[in-house]
């Protein structure tokens, strides 16, 4: 089956006093990225899992929570539970073993997404890549929206890449942070399969028309099959 590119319209740039709104503009995206913080693994405070749960209960496409946050293994199963598609959890937060939590998620119903920061190797996670269903690639420091893209994580992609086209592992990449126009072709090209957008969906007056240019874009860049 040829891959396709995938966009998640990240709702840090939506209107957070108009959420339901903001998933209906975006309906015809894959998946919508909701990024979670604590203001403790990152220097920020968004929304938790009252409001995601409130989140879920509009929303048109499957929620892909990022959870920039302490402690995963105590708070990440309740997302699962509220029916969020995709719950990601940094590496770097882990106080276990990842693939407990993995664990933990797919048996709450979710898929399992793993989230490695600009500056974490990929090297000692492949072996625990195994049990996850996407890997998140930050292309810049989480915290805060419109950030600009850090094109050295793209080393990574391409390994994922290599390591998804041969076998070793099964998962979806995906990549967060300064993805746009300028930007989305070559992380396309790297072997990025899903998008996670915020500015350059919420900032343009049409969202629905960024999501299909961007999407158009990332296909045009695509290595052929
Ligand atoms: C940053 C968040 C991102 C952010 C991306 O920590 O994880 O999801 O919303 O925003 P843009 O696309 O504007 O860089
Ligand atoms: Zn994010």
């Amino acid at each position: 089956m040829p891959r396709r590119p995938m966009i998640a319209p990240s709702l840090l740039s939506a209107d957070f006093a108009r959420l339901a709104e903001e998933t209906a503009r975006i309906a015809d995206a894959d998946w919508v990225h909701v990024d979670v913080m604590d203001a403790h693994f990152v220097p920020n405070l968004t929304l938790g899992e009252p409001v995601v749960k409130a989140i879920q209960a509009v929303s048109p496409v499957p929620l892909d929570c990022h959870l920039m946050i302490t402690d995963p293994e105590r708070w990440a199963p309740a997302y699962a539970e509220l029916g969020a598609h995709n719950v990601t959890v940094h590496a770097e937060a882990c106080t276990g073993d990842p693939r407990d939590l993995a664990k933990d998620l797919r048996a709450a119903g979710a898929k399992a997404g793993l989230a490695i920061k600009p500056g974490t190797p990929l090297e000692q996670y492949v072996e625990v890549l195994r049990d996850f269903d996407t890997l998140l690639v930050m292309s810049v420091e989480p915290g805060f929206g419109g950030q600009s893209f850090m094109p050295e994580v793209l080393d990574k992609v391409r390994e994922a890449r290599r390591l998804v086209d041969t076998g070793h592992l099964e998962l979806l990449v995906e990549i967060d942070g300064g993805i746009n126009a300028d930007t989305i072709e070559a992380a396309a090209e790297a072997g990025v399969d899903m998008f996670v957008a915020g500015s350059a969906v919420y900032g343009a007056d049409d969202p629905s028309a960024a999501i299909a240019s961007l999407r158009a874009q990332a296909a045009r860049a695509f290595p052929a099959a």
